[in-house]
């Protein structure tokens, strides 16, 4: 089965293809955008050993050149990021050429943004490999690395010219892995989908045990949702911010356990997602029921849903709550959170209790929320 999903930004749209297979069939998929016969693909060692052969016999009598980054978060920063852009300048990359970015979230980004910058922005392909990076960092143009200061601080919004959403990657996925990407998964139900959260209720068990057609609708589903989200608001100056449910928190957790193994960005966002609604419920913004059934579902798949859940030690709520004050979300200097009404029903808003925020996480850290 296959899906197209366009993302309509004028004169920037483009699709993101969803099914089995596509890498295999990357000829069909890519020729009718190349100039010449010629594509630049830069993928992580770790993805490249598994899935790049695939993709160069996909490619059939395109010529393939390729490079391969460390895999892991740290590669995302200026060392690897020089190395790539020289490689693809070394290549002779054209304008007019399309590069492919082959992996998660780490090679979308960076080699999103080596294209945005090269030659003032070449195309590029995205061929995601993680469910995170399927279900989002590939689709909207978000691209960037992290720096000393914080993740992502450098970037640029630059839109891929094509989204290949190949659901069999899936398969050769950690369960850790595939289960922290389905935190940005569930996040799309709980923003802005009632009937799409019951549906995961369901069959998000299967989804994790390998079922494809279920795997195909939460992709198919979440991709919808985001692509009418970005073409509304491409550059997050309003609705956007709605897809940071859970990050403010999450980003705070992260910087608090360096970035490293002890919490994996979906694992975080899922964290988030529960404590966004307890602390809407606390709010009085929507019933006591729904932090509780958003937190038994994660629970249900195993997923990590306390901060207690985190491995090591963190700092306390104060440290938490500074931490979340250097969220880039900040607007003339007041937090912004993304609370809800319901399951569904997110919003954006500055109007936080810090008392109620600080009373949260201190039950949170203690094991009591
Ligand atoms: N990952 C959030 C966004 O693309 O806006």
């Amino acid at each position: 089965m296959r899906d197209t999903v366009r993302v309509e930004l004028g004169a920037r749209a483009y699709d993101v293809r969803i099914g089995t297979g596509l890498v295999a069939d990357a000829h069909a998929q890519i020729a009718p955008l190349l100039r010449r016969p010629r594509v630049v693909v830069v993928t992580d060692e770790t993805v490249g050993a598994t899935h790049l052969e695939t993709l160069r016999a996909g490619l059939g009598a395109i010529e393939m050149v390729s490079l391969a980054l460390p895999a892991g978060e740290s590669t995302k920063g200026w060392p690897q990021f020089e190395r790539c852009v020289e490689f693809l300048l070394e290549q002779k990359v054209e304008r007019k050429d399309i590069v492919i970015a082959f992996g998660g979230g780490v090679i979308g980004d960076l080699v999103g943004f080596a294209a945005a910058v090269l030659r003032r922005g070449v195309r590029f392909v995205q061929i995601p490999t993680t469910l995170l990076a399927q279900v989002d960092s590939s689709v909207g143009g978000k691209t960037g690395i992290n720096t000393a200061q914080g993740k992502n601080l450098v970037g640029a919004f630059h839109q891929p010219s094509l989204v290949l959403a190949d659901i069999g990657l899936l398969e050769t996925l950690k369960p850790r892995d595939f289960l922290a990407g389905y935190g940005e998964v569930v996040k799309y139900g709980l923003l802005g989908d009632a009937v799409f959260f019951d549906w995961l209720e369901k069959n998000a068990p299967a989804m994790a045990a390998g079922d494809l057609a279920a795997r195909h609708h939460a992709v198919k589903r979440s991709v919808e949702m985001k692509a009418e989200i970005v073409a509304r608001d491409e550059t997050e100056e309003g609705d956007r911010a709605l897809l940071n449910l859970g990050h403010t928190f999450c980003h705070a957790l992260e910087k608090a356990t360096g970035y490293s193994d002890r919490l994996l960005h979906g694992e975080g966002v899922a964290i988030g997602c529960a404590l966004a609604f307890e602390l809407s419920a606390r709010m009085g913004l929507c019933s006591q029921e729904d932090p509780s059934r958003v937190r038994a579902h994660l629970k249900a798949l195993g997923m990590k849903v306390d901060i207690r859940d985190i491995a090591g030690d963190l700092p306390d709520a104060e440290g938490l709550v500074e931490l979340m004050s250097q969220d880039k979300k900040v607007l003339d200097g007041r937090m912004r959170f993304i609370l809800a009404r319901g399951i569904g029903q997110s919003f954006v808003t500055s109007d936080v209790d810090r008392a109620v925020l600080k009373t949260l996480l201190d039950e949170a850290l203690a094991g009591r929320s």
